[in-house]
């Protein structure tokens, strides 16, 4: 198995990193388009296999694809990150054609591969590497409620000063301030959250998850890396090892949830085949109007890239 990583900045290597550790494929190529960078941290990479005993070779390439063919997946995190003061969405115009230019290039080596987007603004950027691929919406699939989940579970782990791997949570719509927590679905080693947090407490907790993207951004003065890594490397281990596991994933909705040609976090089952299906929860009247929000408002970023004329 071989997977390529788009982008060898903070997000790309350290996806790569992960990936490599967790000894699930052979063959992990990192490719940037700075002379040298991705062949430095593949190397550096590489040299730590001795160390943390595995396999997989990390190979780094300067903007040639050829290294990347016949890759089973492809995650892109080429793209410019967040300064503070921005958001996601002022990343539109140098992002989309990035993203464009990166997948054209991905699919010409790689017909066939799943490929994860990363780059912001998430939901857009999937869309815009959907459009470029023409390939089935099944194969292009974004990454982001994985990693506000996370958010979301670790911030109530440290309110309950309990275990993370005790949180389970589900998590919707699109990768910005109007993303979906979902208190309903989230238990505590089986337990409904809302009998161990109280309310109030919980929806501090739920804006903190909201705008978690920004605190970091504010602490380091671009955005996070180490648990955006961790979680589309997640998503890959899915496909690679066909585990059929259910992940909050970037889909395009083709009348699921009532709606039709937008891309939003979902749950979904991935697999070999990438995205095989979207789960469709029950919500409530409030939990409905909270998503149909959060899809107007990627919506109106989709309506920017589709205005910028580039397919
Ligand atoms: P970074 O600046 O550290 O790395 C980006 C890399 O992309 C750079 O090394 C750059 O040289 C490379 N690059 C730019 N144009 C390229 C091209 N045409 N071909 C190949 N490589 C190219 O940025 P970082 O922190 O890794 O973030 C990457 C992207 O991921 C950003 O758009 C950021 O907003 C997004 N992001 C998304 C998250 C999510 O949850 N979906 C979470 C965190 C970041
Ligand atoms: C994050 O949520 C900025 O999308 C990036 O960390």
């Amino acid at each position: 198995m071989k997977v390529s990583v788009i982008g060898a900045g903070n997000v790309g290597a350290t996806c790569a990193d992960v990936i490599a550790h967790k000894d699930f494929v052979n063959e992990v190529v990192l490719l940037d388009i700075k002379e040298n960078f991705a062949e430095g941290k593949s190397l550096d990479m590489w040299q730590t296999a001795p160390i943390n005993l595995y396999d997989t070779r990390t190979v780094g390439a300067t903007n040639d694809y050829s290294k990347t063919a016949n890759s089973d997946v492809v995650v892109i995190t080429s793209g410019l990150p967040r300064k503070p003061g921005m958001s996601r969405d002022d990343l539109i115009a140098t992002n989309a054609n990035i993203v464009k230019s990166v997948t054209e290039q991905v699919i010409k080596f790689s017909p066939d591969a799943v490929i994860i987007v990363v780059s912001n603004p998430l939901d857009v950027m999937t869309y815009c590497a959907y459009k470029t691929a023409k390939k089935h919406s099944s194969k292009v699939i974004g990454m982001a409620g994985i990693l506000d989940t996370a958010r979301y579970r670790a911030f109530l782990a440290t309110e309950l000063n309990c275990s993370p791997k005790d949180i389970q949570a589900v998590l919707m719509g699109g990768h910005g301030d109007t993303m979906v927590p979902l208190p309903r679905y989230t238990t505590v080693a089986g337990i409904p959250v809302t009998e161990l947090v109280e309310e109030g407490r919980l929806n501090e907790i739920i804006h903190r998850t909201k705008v978690g993207g920004g605190e970091i951004v504010n602490l380091l003065g671009t955005s996070a890396w180490y648990a955006p890594g961790a979680a589309a490397a997640q998503m890959v281990e899915a496909i690679v090892k066909d585990s059929k596991r259910i992940f909050p994933v970037c889909a395009l909705l083709e009348g699921e949830y009532g709606m039709n040609g937008v891309y939003l976090g979902v749950p979904a089952v991935l697999g070999k085949n990438g995205l095989e299906k979207i789960i469709e929860l029950k919500l409530n009247d409030d939990e409905k109007a909270l998503l149909e929000a959060s899809s107007i408002a990627v919506k109106e970023v989709m309506d920017v890239l589709d205005n910028m004329n580039l397919f």
